[in-house]
């Protein structure tokens, strides 16, 4: 059963579930500021991606993924990777309290991380400042996966593939039955990753921010479900 994970409005912490016409009226609004102010109206676009834990998906049953404590971070923040945007992200998401995240490790070197969100993390999440908008309420038995990041030191050999079949497991164990993520349009490699290992796109999110002392703190999040939501404005800058 496939969950409506509809349209979505965030601003600053906020997040308020939206109709896909008033989604198409704020874009259209924001589209006009934005071509007025080109300069100052920061744009950026991430594709939603969902996947039915159901399917027949496969698995690797010889990979063991250990759920990430409070050493293994600790451990973490002295790798070389340490500054890294998805391992400062998810550092940031365990000091919020987003502590179900697990780790694939090998002769005691990390080879893949993630972290896995439930609908019981709604509170952490709005705690997340300027990106809580990015992640609406989860509704029941949907997950969210985030930060994904294989260790440059085991990249391109299918670390990231196995270590999701993986994580499909641990999911469905949590009682999960759909999980969705967003991956950053730019991002050829994570989308590479995303096709290889099931996911389907279904929507946008579109983040807009104004390039202004004061109000950079209150990005504005549109969530669409369809292609329908796009970009109106070029000037991205990937993150
Ligand atoms: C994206 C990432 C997790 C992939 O990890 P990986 O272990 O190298 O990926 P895999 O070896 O399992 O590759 C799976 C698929 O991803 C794609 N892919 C991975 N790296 C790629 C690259 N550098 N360029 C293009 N496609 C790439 C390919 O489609 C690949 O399938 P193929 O080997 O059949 O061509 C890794 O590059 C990474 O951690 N990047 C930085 C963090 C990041 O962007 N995280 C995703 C946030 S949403």
């Amino acid at each position: 059963m496939i969950a409506d994970l509809g349209e979505w409005l965030g601003l600053g912490p906020y997040c308020w579930e939206a109709t896909p016409f008033f989604l198409a009226g704020v874009t259209t609004c924001l589209g006009v500021i934005g071509t007025a102010f080109s300069e100052r109206v920061i744009s950026q676009r991430w594709i939603r991606y969902r996947i039915d834990l159901a399917d027949d998906l496969p698995d690797s049953p010889d990979v063991h993924l250990t759920p990430v404590t409070d050493d293994i971070i600790r451990a973490l923040r002295g790798h070389p990777d340490h500054a890294e945007h998805q391992l400062r992200s998810g550092f940031r998401f365990w000091d919020r309290g987003l502590r179900r995240a697990y780790v694939w490790m090998d002769r005691e070197q990390p080879l893949c991380i993630q972290w896995l969100l439930t609908g019981a993390d709604r509170a952490r999440v709005r705690t997340l400042d300027e990106w809580a908008g990015m992640y609406p309420p989860l509704v029941s038995h949907v997950g969210q996966v985030e930060n994904l990041f294989a260790f440059s030191t085991a990249r391109r050999r299918g670390v990231a593939t196995q270590f999701e079949y993986a994580l499909y497991d641990e999911a469905r164990r949590a009682g999960l039955r759909e999980l969705v993520t967003h991956i950053h349009e730019a991002n050829a490699a994570a989308r590479g990753w995303a096709e290889r290992t099931g996911w389907h796109p279904f929507g946008t999110i579109t983040r807009f921010q104004l390039d202004v002392r004061g109000l950079r703190a209150y990005a504005v999040y549109l969530h669409s479900s369809d292609d329908r939501g796009g970009l109106r404005l070029h000037h991205t800058r990937p993150v």
